[in-house]
């Protein structure tokens, strides 16, 4: 075993057909060679008909050029075919080479492009006495995901839970608990299954009310913001047991999630309260901040509002107070200059748009974002219920994030039940978590994120499609077979010729790592389950069509490497979604 990188086919036809049409065209040298899988072949190299223009030649001339010039190498066969498409085939021998090296590879032979590049993941960030909805959910789990992934390709990736713990909210909060000491709101004092969240959600609303109805416990609302900020010690002390008993509550989501975040990485925006005056001076000093009306703002220079009208990033109220706006500067000048990002992400839903847009706009300004840095929002659409409207419950309410995944794994678990009804019932318990919590995590990563998407419990956990739950038991089947034949060594013979359908899977494992580079350039999650749900036709595509456990020697070892390579890349790429693949189910 190694961690070897394994040169995947595709490049290395890539790399011949760029040196044909440099040997056939100097003037040419260095264009893209257009290499794609093929139904028709292996690969497929489209240079002729993009190149033809350049070249001043007709497309099937210039094919045939390239053909001609594509002798030997990685490359058994090439043929001209239609306007100028150049078929090409891989040698058997190869097929079967790289299924061998990747099988040897801890890594299954995927490299780490991202070698040591410092990524922040900004994802979660539920608000501190307020339930989490369904759109933290999707940061969650996308985030949790990009951080995987890009982990795995190599970044020296920094979570971080950009809590909303600060906030004039919190003075009338604190106002209303110091008068009302017999509220209930910590855990300890709830009821199964209510938690400090939408115990201190529900006690907010109620001194909302109030603050709008008593113009006096408003005005002691208000003192209690002062002494919040100037760090009263009673009054930070309740604001500490509220981010406590808060955090609490999330930690139970994200342990049944099985999330990376740890509790170091929570770095609310209480964090960058210190930092904000500074970074106030500086936007002032450097001649971005200007006042308007009694605030201070920074006009953007290239971003409009949807009215056309240049939209402020708000830096101080006219009150003196700072907001999200100003936290997110203090945030991204801190993450530069003090975590030494190189790549910083920011996760959250697609209505924050503009207002990244115009923090990053402004950071670029102050010369915090420079040219060989990236700041990227990903965003993502909106949670749907089956009716195509925002998801909530029959109450009106935002749905409990606990009672959704609740539903979720009662339905894997009749789904799984009914597919083997001899499983233990405790290993049914543990199954059926793993297929529901799998099944939620998959629903949201398989659409595309910037689309909406409907929460459709029955539609996540079906045994067909694409789904977790599909890709989960396509990974169990594979390994049943596995341990039938006693989970033997890999043993490869490269003479063996494959059939079409074997051929087929190993191709398709041969571009793992192309999919997991591609995710890590577009942070789109999706294309790797697209991946993963072809992988998985493949191989029942295979296994239909070839025999494995009663085949004989030497093809009985290559099958049994493919069902290896298979169920190893499919368990990898599920354990990249942040899903865990059953050894049974
Ligand atoms: N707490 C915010 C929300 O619930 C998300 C924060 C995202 N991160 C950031 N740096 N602004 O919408």
């Amino acid at each position: 075993v190694s961690n070897h990188e394994v040169l995947p086919l595709l490049g290395q036809v890539a790399e011949a057909v760029s040196g044909a049409i440099g040997w056939a065209r100097p003037a040419l040298v260095g264009a893209d060679p257009v290499v794609r899988r093929s139904e028709h072949a292996d690969f497929q190299a489209n240079a002729a008909l993009a190149l033809a223009r350049r070249a001043r030649a007709r497309p099937a001339d210039l094919a045939a050029d390239l053909a001609a010039a594509l002798d030997g190498g990685p490359i058994e066969a090439v043929e001209v075919s239609g306007p100028g498409f150049l078929n090409i085939r891989v040698p058997d021998a190869s097929i079967w080479g790289q299924v061998a090296a990747r099988l040897r590879s801890t890594r299954l032979g995927v490299g780490s492009p991202d070698d040591g590049r410092r990524t922040v993941v900004d994802y979660s960030a539920p608000n501190i006495a307020k339930e989490m909805h369904v759109g933290h959910l999707r940061t969650t789990i996308i985030g949790d995901s990009l951080a995987r992934v890009l982990g795995f390709l190599g970044a020296d990736v920094i979570r971080q839970n950009h809590l909303g713990d600060w906030g004039t909210q919190f003075g009338m909060l604190i106002q209303y608990l110091d008068e009302h000491p017999a509220a209930a709101w910590h855990s300890d004092e709830l009821s199964a299954g209510i938690s400090a969240v939408s115990a201190l959600d529900e006690l907010y609303k109620t001194a909302r009310a109030e603050f709008d109805a008593d113009p006096a416990f408003a005005d002691r609302s208000r003192r209690r913001v002062v002494d919040l900020q100037s760090g009263d010690p009673a009054t930070l002390a309740m604001w500490k047991e509220i981010v406590a008993e808060s955090e609490k509550a999330f930690r139970v989501i994200y342990d049944r999630l099985g999330v990376l975040l740890r509790p170091e990485d929570s770095v609310g925006e209480s964090f960058y309260n210190p930092l904000l005056a500074d970074t106030v001076d500086e936007l002032v000093r450097a001649g971005l901040a200007a006042g308007s009306e009694g605030a201070l703002v920074i006009f953007s220079e290239e971003v409009a509002g949807p009215d056309g009208k240049p939209v402020p990033l708000m830096v101080r109220k006219r009150d003196g107070g700072y907001g999200y706006d100003t936290t997110d500067l203090a945030t991204i000048r801190y993450r530069v200059h003090d975590l030494k990002a190189a790549r910083l992400l920011y996760v959250t839903d697609s209505r924050q748009a503009l207002h990244f847009r115009m923090v990053f706009a402004a950071a670029r300004r102050m010369g915090w974002l420079t040219d060989g840095l990236e700041a990227e929002h990903v965003p993502f659409g909106t949670v749907l219920g089956k009716d195509g409207r925002p998801f909530r419950t029959r109450a009106g309410g935002t749905v409990r994030l606990m009672d959704l995944l609740d539903e979720a794994v009662a339905r894997a678990r009749a789904v799984v039940a009914e597919k083997n009804p001899e499983l233990p019932a405790a290993d049914l318990d543990q199954i059926a978590e793993l297929a529901g919590i799998g099944a939620v995590k998959y629903a949201d990563l398989a659409t595309s994120r910037l689309k909406d998407y409907v929460f459709d419990p029955d539609r996540m956990v079906s045994l067909n499609g694409n789904t977790g739950v599909y890709l989960q038991y396509a990974h169990a089947r594979i390994r049943s077979i596995l341990r039938k034949a006693g989970d033997p060594e890999a043993a490869v013979d490269p003479g063996v010729a494959p059939e079409p359908a074997e051929r087929a899977l190993a191709l398709e494992l041969d571009g793992y790592g192309a999919t997991l580079a591609e995710v890590g350039a577009t942070l789109e999650p999706h294309r790797l389950c697209g991946y993963l749900y072809e992988l998985a036709r493949d191989f029942t595509a295979f296994y239909e069509s070839c025999r494995v456990l009663d085949a004989a020697e030497p093809v009985r070892g290559n099958r049994l490497a493919l069902c290896q390579l298979t169920a190893r890349t499919l368990g990898h790429g599920l354990s990249l979604l942040g899903i865990t693949a059953p050894e049974r189910m």
